[in-house]
């Protein structure tokens, strides 16, 4: 058995792929672009085990899916490839339609070619899972309700807008043409791989380079913030028992203003990596520039998901945070080559791409 997953070289695929290798014995099938955000150096304990197969290509690729979905017979195909950044989709929205809109649509085709060309018991088994997020519900003030699954769609982003056009996409491929679908709309992910442009690596990578922290606004925006492990059980979870059709909130219970989020993340550092002035990594932070049409507050309500498949995240935010501060501290040199943009040059050299 095979399952095929895309932009598993990013920050939520490569740890999708790495623990999906340690709970089975499955073969995982692992296309990606490698944007910017692809890193394969994620995936390099991977480099000599059979059960993982990359192929770098884009979801859009309406001549390579077919070809691949056909030598590989996947049963599943999940869907975590997209531009991902909300700063980026602010300054050049075009790669957030092209990829989450136009290339969520052309997989949805390629797939459903392949899922028409199969018998009737692989038809009846086959999954396509699409990973959404929280942000395609909009923003909540401080009273209102977490987000549960009837929420109605209120993306105010480039990004968060170009996602909900991908989840209403899945659903009418589900609709009309009867695809076995499954989506997911999880809050924050936080831990180990993340790319430091977003808040909790660049924080973490800032602070121990000397650098500002920068905070937009006020600092005072929610989100919920779950650990990646987490996110990733969740997801296998879904695929094994979700109901066709249906989308599942996943969310960590763990409402946080932003700037709690940077003095935890300075406190731990003080830590286990004190400066060598003394002083407190949070004399770093600096208030900036709001980001514009900032959403002020997300919130997941994952009852669904616990009722009806008994998930519930393992790691709270202060078991989930150290470890990823940790992870940081242990792994400088991931972060230089990130930075650099050297592992580009270690993927050409590792897979002659
Ligand atoms: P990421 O930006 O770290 O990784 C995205 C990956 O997709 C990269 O490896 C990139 O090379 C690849 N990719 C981009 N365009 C592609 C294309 N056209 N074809 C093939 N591959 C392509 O993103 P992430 O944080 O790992 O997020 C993964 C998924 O989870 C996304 O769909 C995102 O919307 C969703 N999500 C993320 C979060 C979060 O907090 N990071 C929360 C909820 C949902
Ligand atoms: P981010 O990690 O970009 O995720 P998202 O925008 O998808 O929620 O940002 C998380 C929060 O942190 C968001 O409210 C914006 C804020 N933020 C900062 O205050 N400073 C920063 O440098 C970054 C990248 C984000």
């Amino acid at each position: 058995m095979t399952v095929l997953i895309t932009g598993g070289a990013g920050f939520i695929g490569a740890n999708f792929v790495l623990d999906w290798v340690a709970h089975t014995a499955e073969k995982i099938v692992n296309l990606d672009k490698l944007t910017y955000a692809g890193n394969l150096e994620s995936l390099a304990s991977l480099n000599n085990n059979p059960q993982h197969v990359f192929v770098q290509g884009d979801i859009g690729d309406s001549e390579l899916l077919p070809k691949l979905l056909a030598e590989h017979q996947p049963r599943a195909v999940l869907n975590f490839a997209a531009e991902s950044h909300v700063d980026r989709s602010i300054h050049g929205p075009g790669d957030f339609i092209e990829t989450n809109i136009v290339g969520t649509f052309r997989l949805l085709e390629s797939v459903r070619g392949y899922w028409q060309s199969m018998g009737a018991d692989g038809q009846r088994s086959f999954r396509f899972l699409h990973v959404s997020t929280d942000e395609v519900y909009g923003s909540l003030t401080p009273q209102d309700p977490a987000f549960t699954e009837q929420h109605q769609y209120e993306p105010n982003s480039p990004y968060s807008a170009s996602k909900a056009a991908s989840d209403h996409l899945v659903r009418a491929w589900h609709h009309t043409y009867g695809l076995p679908v499954l989506t997911t709309n999880c809050s924050n992910n936080y831990g180990p791989l993340h790319f430091p442009e977003k808040l909790i690596p660049l924080m973490i990578v800032n602070a121990l380079a000397g650098k500002p922290l920068p905070v937009y606004g006020d600092g005072m925006q929610v989100r919920d913030w779950l650990y990646v492990k987490d996110h990733c059980s969740a997801i296998r979870r879904v695929l094994e028992g979700g109901r066709l059709g249906e989308t599942y909130n996943v969310g960590g219970w763990n409402e946080k203003p932003n700037i709690e989020i940077v003095n935890t993340v300075c406190a731990l550092l003080d830590e286990l990596r004190p400066r060598s002035d003394g002083q407190s990594y949070a004399t770093q932070i600096t208030y900036v520039k709001d980001r514009p049409g900032h959403d002020r507050r997300y919130a997941i309500d994952a009852r669904k998901l616990e009722k009806e498949l008994g998930w519930k995240p393992a790691e709270t935010f202060e078991t989930g945070i150290r470890k990823t501060v940790a992870w940081y501290l242990d792994n400088t040199e991931w972060v230089a080559h990130v930075q650099s943009g050297a592992y580009r040059d270690w993927v050409t050299k590792q897979y002659k791409a």
